[in-house]
């Protein structure tokens, strides 16, 4: 590991300093429901307006399809960046255009500009090298140095993540540096037991990373609506839950791999299955083998783990000395499919060991449950990329920086 780190560019008093951080926030008509992300980027920013950089943010916002989309413009993200900087924050309406180029221009030591979405231009995520060479070389017009600190980024090829770093003297932010210190654990020696919590909804998504840590960790607790393809590979019927059908085959040899190496692969024992899909729906807890058995029949849904299920995850993972949470574990914006989530989460509040939320969802989970962030281990900015990283991936924006 040989992460350059921002002390590696020297004296930084003067200079342009374009920052690539991952501001990609979850916004609900134009309002911030979870500034996690923009609080994350504030030391490494902060250390460089202190220093008096001129810093330029980078950011993409959601998946615009490589043209301006008001929808996802990051003004709001740079207002509240402002709030949680407590300075003025300057914004540009294009990435690399006139107002861009201005501003960039106008920029005194210290103060900070954040431009546009990189995604509003196609040579940001093109698939094209050439392409997005050439966008990196239009950012790098900006950059005496660049700093990267998007850590909820690193898995992307992506010209800002990837190509720029090459153009121009580049090293880690803070953040990137303070993940993969912690991530660095859960891959090198994790103390035992080492418990790894699975929820979200789609098996397809963490196939990856459970064929990865399954020879690594002594227990794989799943929920999430990925719990309903694991009953259905034990030969139950789920009713409407979601269900990946065709990820039945890998299930099964999952399960199979976990008994040979002794790995507990511990699955619901009931859940609450619900009407329909909303927070007054009629719902009621059933025996994870009896779904159907509810008045729904066959059209009940299952939208969280029930409390035997929550107990019981909890037990294990309060016996853990590490462990590593990815995915809630029912439908928790919906106060009736909270509560699995949420024994969950408490549960990694109590553990004497390394306890580390990683996932967009499953952090903003905790933050909207109103648990307080300072009592888990770590709460990782990164979905993709911290279970990119837990699969043992090598990472482009990572390999760019220097990490081996
Ligand atoms: C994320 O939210 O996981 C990151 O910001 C990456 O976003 P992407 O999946 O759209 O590349």
């Amino acid at each position: 590991m040989t992460l350059r780190t921002i002390d590696s560019l020297g004296p930084l008093a003067g200079t342009r300093v374009v920052v690539r951080c991952d501001l990609n926030v979850p916004l609900k008509d134009g309002v911030i429901t979870d500034d996690g992300r923009v609080r994350a980027s504030v030391p490494t920013l902060a250390a460089l307006v202190e220093q008096g950089a001129k810093v330029i943010v980078l950011s993409h916002l959601g998946r615009p399809e490589g043209e301006p989309d008001p929808k996802y413009s990051l003004e709001p993200v740079a207002v509240r960046l402002g709030e949680v900087l407590d300075a003025p924050v300057a914004f540009a309406t294009d990435t690399v255009g006139e107002d861009a180029a201005a501003k960039v221009a106008a920029l005194g030591d210290g103060e900070v500009l954040v431009l546009e979405n990189l995604r509003f231009n196609p040579g940001e995520t093109s698939k094209n090298e050439a392409e997005r060479t050439a966008f990196a070389g239009q950012l790098a017009e900006f950059a005496d140095a660049v700093v990267s600190d998007g850590f909820g980024v690193v898995h992307r090829k992506q010209a800002s993540v990837y190509e720029l770093e090459q153009l121009r003297p580049s090293a880690a932010g803070r953040l990137i540096a303070a993940e993969l210190d912690v991530l660095d654990r859960l891959t090198e020696n994790p103390e035992r037991p080492y418990v790894v919590v699975l929820g979200g909804s789609k098996v397809s998504d963490k196939l990856g990373v459970i064929e990865h840590l399954l020879p690594r960790v002594d227990a794989l607790l799943i929920g999430g609506g990925m719990l309903f393809t694991f009953l259905a590979a034990q030969g139950h019927k789920v009713g409407s839950s979601l269900l990946e059908a065709d990820q039945i085959d890998t299930v099964k040899g999952y399960l199979a791999d976990a008994a040979e190496r002794g790995v507990d692969i511990v699955l619901p024992t009931d859940v609450v299955v619900a009407a329909s899909f909303s927070a007054d729906a009629d719902h009621e807890v059933a025996p994870a083998d009896a779904i159907e058995e509810t008045p729904f029949g066959a059209s009940g849904l299952g939208l969280d783990i029930g409390p035997e299920t929550a107990a019981a995850f909890a037990d294990r993972i309060r016996d853990a000395r590490t462990v590593f949470w990815n995915g809630p574990m029912g439908v928790f914006e919906l106060a009736p499919f909270a509560e699995g989530t949420r024994t969950v989460a408490s549960a990694l509040t109590e553990i004497d060991g390394l306890s580390v939320v990683g996932g967009g969802d499953s952090a903003a989970a905790v933050r909207q449950l109103g648990f307080d962030e300072s009592a888990f281990g770590h709460i990782s900015t990164g979905g993709g990329a911290s279970l990119e990283f837990l699969e043992g991936k090598k990472l482009p924006g990572l390999e760019v920086l220097g990490w081996q």
